[in-house]
């Protein structure tokens, strides 16, 4: 299993020597490596068993940083890193050459965030090169939210996590870029499009079944649980498995069903706040996923705010192909 801890010193050491490090961000733990260093980089598709059609977010300290891995950021997304930078928000920009191909799956854009966590700032401060980190789970898997998530599943691969407590917002990165020149949203996240909308108006959102040729590894199946998972009226979907005989547990926004399923129901947000579902979302799927039952049974949420990328999660974590 890795060590867990906040030795900023001892991860920026590994980092250094071109091995791997899991690290906390405001959104979902990454996997961290040199983001300069093609082998690195290789370990990270390696580690967490990625398709190399898959490109990797570049994540550095500071703004004027930026620029030394893309040609430009183009006047219209310069409002959202200058309004929400540091923070949960991934821009796509023209990629200069000293970023591997292996980074951005040889697109001509590279995926750039500055993200919020203060350890992770000052670890990304103190080092000369920028990081590549996917989020810490097995290609395909629910993203973590917790050291502990990242040992559990990756820790026999690497020696150090980067403990910065739980996430805060709980989803990955709003990512955004241009299309035609027109703003467009190509991962909904723990940024509100509502937010990006009251800086630069209205944008284009591809939603989660939208052919997304720009975004490869957008797959419509994603963030899954191993276990079967069931999206519906969660009042129904209880009488038909009970009906049925089938070992349940239930996922459900803020009612609930702990009178006839005891812990087997992890309520979100008793009282229907959207920041603190977001923010459970993740460990709640992984602790049904761990029950002994056969499904897991779970509800959309409304689909506003953070609503939204909640919602997209859970499509894609009901998808099975
Ligand atoms: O919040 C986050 O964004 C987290 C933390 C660790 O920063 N990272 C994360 O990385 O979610 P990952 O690799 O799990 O998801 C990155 C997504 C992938 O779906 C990938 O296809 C897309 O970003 N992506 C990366 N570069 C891209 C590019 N140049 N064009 C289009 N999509 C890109
Ligand atoms: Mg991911």
């Amino acid at each position: 299993m890795a060590e867990i801890g906040k030795d900023i010193e001892k991860a920026k050491h590994i980092l250094e020597a071109g091995d791997l490090v899991g690290i906390p961000t405001e959104t979902v733990y990454g996997l961290a490596g040199n983001a300069l260093n093609a082998d690195a980089v290789a370990k990270i598709f390696e580690t967490k068993n990625r398709p190399s059609f898959d490109p990797l977010i570049l994540h550095t300290s500071e703004a004027a940083r930026v620029l030394d891995f893309v040609i430009e950021i183009p006047d219209e997304l310069k409002p959202l890193a200058e309004a929400f930078w540091p923070g949960p928000l991934t821009l796509l920009l023209p990629r200069k050459s000293i970023v591997p191909d292996l980074v951005t799956s040889g697109l001509d854009t590279v995926a750039v965030r500055i993200p919020s966590h203060p350890l992770t700032g000052d670890l990304l401060a103190a080092l000369d090169f920028p990081l590549a980190a996917p989020s810490a789970n097995p290609f395909g898997y629910i993203s973590p939210t917790q050291a502990s998530h990242v040992n559990d599943q990756l820790g026999g691969k690497i020696d150090y996590i980067l403990d910065g407590g739980p996430c805060e917002v709980g989803l990955e990165s709003t990512i955004v870029g241009l299309e035609d020149r027109q703003v467009t949203v190509y991962r909904l996240g723990g940024l509100d499009v509502k937010k990006i909308e009251e800086v630069v108006g209205k944008v284009r959102v591809m939603t989660y079944s939208s052919s997304n040729p720009k975004a490869p590894g957008l797959l419509k199946s994603h963030y899954a649980p191993s276990k079967p998972f069931i999206l519906g009226n969660l009042h129904q979907l209880i009488q038909e498995h009970k009906k049925k005989g089938v070992q349940f547990a239930v996922l459900s926004f803020n009612e609930s069903y702990k009178n006839i399923l005891g812990d087997k129901n992890f309520i979100l947000s008793p009282t229907s706040d959207l920041l603190e579902a977001a923010k459970n979302l993740f460990a709640a799927m992984r602790i049904l996923d761990s029950m002994d039952v056969s499904v897991i049974l779970a509800e959309l949420l409304p689909d506003t705010g953070l609503g939204r990328a909640i919602n997209d999660r859970l499509k894609r974590a009901a998808v099975r192909e």
